[in-house]
């Protein structure tokens, strides 16, 4: 089966099919995130995923979904207008992905950080930049083979 990565700009019935598929998938993906060293609750979390599409959606972006024929797969929210807070350069900044679970370990992320990559390069952004939690291995591994960079960490220490 042919994988395809859109940008969603399409009608308004896809694009709020779009968005109930990134709300409803993230969701179910959002723990992936969580490091051992916060103790967070699965609601709280999922709560934390809403309000980042509210966000995104709420000011310049773009998604990108993979689809498999008519499903879709997998996800990608790339924020560009969102400067790097100490150089000020524009850039493009992954706000999130995800894939299906079942359909990992078969070039789908891989897919929608290039796709991403093309989208911010045809936007004229210089830069890709994202976070990624320590813990998250098999992201921090896509991100490595896509080229990423260690620039900056974010500490934290439980009190
Ligand atoms: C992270 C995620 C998007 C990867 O999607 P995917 O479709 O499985 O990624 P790909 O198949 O394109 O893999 C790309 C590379 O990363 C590696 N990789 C991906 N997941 C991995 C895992 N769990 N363990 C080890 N390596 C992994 C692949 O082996 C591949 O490397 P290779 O070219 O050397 O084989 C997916 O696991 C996911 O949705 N996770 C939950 C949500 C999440 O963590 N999102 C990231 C938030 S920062």
């Amino acid at each position: 089966m042919t994988l395809q990565v859109r940008v969603s700009d399409g009608a308004h019935e896809t694009r709020t099919a779009d968005r109930a598929f990134v709300r409803e998938l993230g969701r179910r993906c959002a723990m992936s995130s969580v490091g051992s060293l916060r103790r967070a609750s699965e609601p709280t979390v999922r709560a934390a995923f809403d309000r980042l599409c509210d966000i995104v959606f709420d000011q310049p972006h773009a998604a990108l979904i993979a689809q498999r024929e008519e499903r879709r797969v997998g996800f990608l929210l790339l924020l560009d207008e969102l400067p790097d807070e100490v150089t000020a350069l524009p850039q493009g900044f992954v706000a999130y992905m995800a894939v299906e679970p079942e359909c990992r370990g078969a070039g789908v992320g891989a897919a929608l950080l290039a796709a991403a990559e093309d989208e911010a390069r045809r936007r004229g952004l210089p830069y890709m930049a994202l976070m990624v939690t320590e813990d998250n291995a098999g992201a921090r591994r896509l991100y490595e083979r896509g080229g990423y960079q260690t620039e900056r960490r974010l500490l934290c220490k439980p009190l």
